[in-house]
Parts: C-alpha cells; sequence; structure tokens
C-alpha cells in the first residue's frame, strides 16, 4: 500500500526546555517530529522541503530501501545534501521490517533535533506473534542543549578533544519533573486498569547508551531494529543510539502514578547524569503520591547490565518468523575501531595532535560529491576502492593495532566492494586506545544477524565455535562491547552504496565509518534502479 503521507518542511522553529528559549531546525516546527506509521512491505511517499538556511538530508533509519539508495539519505554517501529553498521527493520503500525504527537528519549533528519514529504494523489481516496491545506509544529518547547545537559542533570540531555534553537528556521532547523548568510539560502516559501498552522505545541520543526503566512494573521485550524477538521479561533494558525495541507494558499494578525514566550508561567522556522522566498515570479515582519512586537504575558503568540485556536478544526463529543466518561465509572482514590522536593537518594547529576515529585505521573523510552518484556514473577522484582487509594476525587491540594506530593511521574516502549475494561476517574489534568505550555500529540498507560477541581479543580459533547460529537476533545497530569484539554476517543481496558506521555522533564526526558498495547482480530483479530526477545536486 502506497502511503502518500505528507510534507516534511525543514524550517527553524522555538522551543523552550530548562527556561531557555531557543531556535532550532524541526521537521514542520514540531520537536521532536512526527511519528510515520505504515504497515509492513508499504511504501511512503514524502517530500522533503528545505526552508532552512542550512543544508539537509533526511535518512530513514533501518529502512533498506531495496535496491534504492537513491531514497538513504545520507549525506554525501548517497546524495547531495538538499540544499535551501530546494525540495526532494523521498520514497521509503519497506519490505521485510516490522515493528519499530525511525528516521533523523543525516547531516553534521543536525539530527540532534531532527527526529521521529517510524511504526510498521503487522500487514493488513495478520497479527502480532505476542497477545494483540491496546495502543501504540511511541517513546523517543532525546537529548537538549541550552546552546546552538551548531556552535557546539564546530568548537568540538576546532578543538580536537570531546564534545560540550547536553544539558538534559528527554523522553518525547521533554526533560521531566527532575528539572525544575519544565516540570508542568512532563510527558505523561495515561493507561487504563487491564490493558495492554506497546511501547515504541527509540534512542535518537547523541553519543550514549541509555538504560530504561519503569517504576513498580515489569515489561516484557519483543522486537528490536525492526524485527521480532523471542519474549524477554525484564525491568529494564539498554538501548543504543539508533536502535529501537519494541516492549510491552501491561497496566495490572495498583493504580497509581509511577516514573518512566531513562538514565545513560556513562563510559568515556562527560555527560550528564540526572535521569529523564515520564510519569505513567492510571486513569481512575485514587490519590497519587506526592511524587513516584524513582526506579533504581544499574551502576553508572555497569558494563554488565548494557551487555547482559542485549545478549537476551534472539530471533523468534518459528514458522511464521525464520532465520535466515548465512550459516557459511565467503567474506570475512576485521575491522578494528579505534578512537586515534593523529597530527592536525590544518595551518592553525600545526604540530599539534587531536582525537578523531578509524575503521582498519581509516579516519573517513566525506567527500565533496556523494559516492553513490560518482559509482553510478562513473566519476572518477570521489573514493577509493582499497578499504584495507586487517589479517587477522594483526587482530589485536592490546598490541599490534594500537601500535599502529598510532603510526599508521589515514585520512580516505574509502570503499570496499562486494560482489552481489556474497555472504559476508564482519568481525568488529574494538581497541583500548585511550580508555575503550563501547561502540554502536549501524550498517545502512541491511539488517545483520548478531552470532557473537565477547571481550578481549577476538580468536579466530575459538570464538566461532561460540557462534549463535540458530536464533541471533537481527539487527541494524549493535553496541560492540568495551575491549571487545562483536560479529555479524549478512548476505550482500541489496545492490547500492551503504554506509556502516558509530551511531556515536562524535564518533562518525571524527570519522568512524567506512562504506559497502554492493554491485548489481545479473538478475532482471538484482540491479540497482535508476536515480530519480529530483536527485539534489552538489
Ligand atoms: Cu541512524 Cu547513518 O544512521
Ligand atoms: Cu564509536
Amino acid at each position: 500500500a502506497v502511503v502518500r503521507c505528507c510534507k516534511f518542511e525543514v524550517k527553524r522553529a522555538s522551543h523552550t526546555r530548562l527556561c531557555t528559549k531557543k531556535s532550532m531546525l524541526t521537521i514542520n516546527g514540531q520537536f521532536p517530529g512526527p511519528t510515520l506509521y505504515a504497515r509492513k512491505g508499504g511504501l511512503i511517499i514524502l517530500e522533503i522541503v528545505n526552508l532552512a538556511d542550512q543544508n539537509i538530508t533526511i535518512h530513514w533509519h533501518g529502512v533498506k530501501m531495496p535496491r534504492y539508495p537513491w531514497s538513504d539519505g545520507t549525506d554525501f554517501v548517497t546524495q547531495c545534501p538538499i540544499r535551501p529553498g530546494k525540495s526532494f521527493r523521498q520514497r521509503i520503500i519497506l519490505s521485510d521490517e516490522e515493528g519499530t525504527l525511525w528516521w533523523h537528519a543525516h547531516s553534521d549533528w543536525s539530527r540532534n533535533s531532527v527526529y521521529g519514529a517510524i511504526v510498521i504494523l503487522p500487514p493488513r489481516r495478520e497479527t502480532y506473534p505476542f497477545p494483540k496491545p491496546h495502543a501504540h506509544v511511541p517513546i523517543l529518547l532525546g537529548e537538549w542543549w541550552n546552546d546552538d547545537v551548531e556552535q557546539v559542533f564546530g568548537k568540538f570540531l576546532a578543538g580536537g578533544g570531546d564534545p560540550d555534553v547536553s544539558d538534559a537528556f528527554l523522553i518525547n521532547g521533554q526533560p521531566g519533573d527532575l528539572y525544575p523548568c519544565s516540570i508542568q510539560d512532563t510527558y505523561k502516559l495515561r493507561v487504563e486498569y487491564g490493558k495492554r501498552y506497546l511501547i515504541k522505545l527509540v534512542n535518537a541520543v547523541m553519543d550514549n547508551i541509555m538504560f530504561f526503566k519503569i517504576g513498580g512494573h515489569n515489561f516484557t521485550v519483543v522486537g528490536t531494529d525492526g524485527a521480532y524477538t523471542k519474549p524477554i521479561k525484564t525491568d529494564y533494558v539498554a538501548i543504543s543510539p539508533g536502535q529501537t525495541i519494541d516492549l510491552l507494558l501491561e497496566a495490572d499494578q495498583p493504580p497509581s502514578h509511577y516514573y518512566m525514566a531513562s538514565r545513560i550508561y556513562a563510559s568515556g567522556g562527560e555527560f550528564v547524569t540526572i535521569p529523564t522522566t515520564a510519569t505513567v498515570e492510571y486513569i481512575g479515582n485514587y490519590t497519587p503520591p506526592p511524587s513516584p519512586l524513582l526506579p533504581l537504575f544499574p551502576e553508572f558503568d555497569n558494563s554488565a547490565a548494557s551487555i547482559n540485556f542485549t545478549n537476551q536478544l534472539k530471533s523468534l526463529a518459528n514458522k511464521n518468523y525464520p532465520v535466515d543466518v548465512p550459516q557459511s561465509v565467503d567474506r570475512t572482514l576485521f575491522y578494528t575501531l579505534s578512537v586515534n590522536q593523529l597530527p592536525c593537518l590544518k595551518s592553525s594547529c600545526l604540530g599539534t595532535t587531536r582525537l578523531l576515529a578509524s575503521v582498519n585505521n581509516v579516519s573517513m573523510v566525506l567527500p565533496r560529491t556523494d559516492i553513490l552518484q560518482a559509482y553510478y556514473r562513473g566519476i572518477s577522484g570521489v573514493y577509493d576502492s582499497d578499504f584495507p582487509d586487517f589479517p587477522p594476525s594483526s587482530f589485536n587491540y592490546t598490541e599490534g593495532v594500537k601500535a599502529k594506530e598510532q603510526s599508521g593511521s589515514r585520512f580516505g574516502t574509502a570503499v570496499r566492494v562486494l560482489e552481489y549475494n556474497t555472504t559476508v561476517e564482519v568481525v568488529f574489534q574494538g581497541t583500548n586506545l585511550g580508555g575503550g568505550v563501547e561502540h554502536p555500529m549501524h550498517l545502512h540498507g541491511y539488517s545483520f544477524y548478531v552470532v557473537g560477541s565477547g571481550l578481549g581479543n577476538y580468536d579466530r580459533v575459538a570464538d566461532p565455535a561460540s557462534y549463535n547460529l540458530f536464533d541471533p537476533p537481527l539487527m541494524e545497530n549493535i553496541a560492540v562491547p568495551r575491549n571487545g569484539w562483536t560479529a555479524i554476517r549478512f548476505k550482500a543481496n541489496n545492490p547500492g552504496v551503504w554506509y556502516m558506521h558509530c551511531h556515536f555522533e562524535r564518533h562518525v564526526s571524527w570519522g568512524m565509518g567506512m562504506v559497502f558498495i554492493v554491485k548489481d547482480g545479473d538478475g532482471p530483479n538484482e540491479k540497482m534502479l535508476p536515480p530519480p530526477s529530483d536527485m539534489p545536486r552538489c
């Protein structure tokens, strides 16, 4: 079914949080932006009109866009930005995704205020693999800076260190009642006793894995990243930037007011540690407490709490929801993820070093013409096809790679070309330069199976023996543990040009990303579709 959805007008609008009013980039003036609703396999056609004073692209995070990278919306990877006064019609082509995805700006740091949820319902006359919910409730975790974010971003790029931290985290655009200024605007979820709510949780924050809880209630996780999972009963989730989680909340507790709250899992850098809150309020006659009880969160820096939750995610793997994990691979790629010290190349800072980030010691530089167009039209000089393969022998986060990081890193716009239908395994290895942090890695154009993960160095003999090739979760974001590794598998059956990057905004801005070019296959339905006529020009 085609949904001719709407117009997204990119424009500046004033919003006030924490008693600070500022003009910010929005869609249709809303912050957070509108939620899109569609059914599995549907098509949303949407016109982006840029009425703002800056360039923008809009990315449909987790939508695979089969054979149509032209609408992926990635700055200088799949398109040139939409300039002020211009518009671009994007086709959001859904295929097997079902559950929750989201959309966000993909230019500099504009995603801090330009984002929204995508709710994907089962096909008509089909149902959920769990009891039917009474209502869908998008819950977006976000962030607020009192300062102008473009200025924060500029300062961060010039400074060479971590960015200035935001002033609050948000639930559906509101900091909550632990921040004196905004109490009356705190988001309220009104529930009826005995009913079931499907919460569509999105982590849209810039740089943090978040914990999320609802006071007095357990809930059941039933999906992540636009795919269903085996039910997990839990009282908290850990969610990476970019990730979505579907969870069922039963309103089965004594009618009262309860907190819904989120707080960072802090590793590396300085961040706001006050939780953001919303309330779950039962409808009916009762005397609510003066203030609900704040749920107890796992300790800061409790990586076990984050990893343990993520490791519980498993595909349904049944007749109705089969898995298709490549049992063997044509190509194994070893990718180290590092935060490097690199010499500054600008005349203003020559002789000093600054923090940059890399994959296999290449710090990604976005070109001036998008890679997709250059590939499609055979324009040379835009990118190199020499993205390095690391031999597994040098794949050591404490020794070999670290030594290389300090001497061998370089800037580059390098791609890895894959033949159509290659089965690929990528092993990500976090390195411990600068103490090490997680890296929530995200791949455009695909979902992948997360087949294994562990701490320390990847062992290419012992570790594959522990892979889950039976019911691994199907995801498009996965937090690679700090100083650890994660292995993913996918079949390269979506021709196009696809970005893979860390979804910590500070890391991707420092260059932690690379690009896959997946070639056309021979069959008529195995080739990239032609571009639309209104592709933005560079
Ligand atoms: Cu959420 Cu490159 O994307
Ligand atoms: Cu990272």
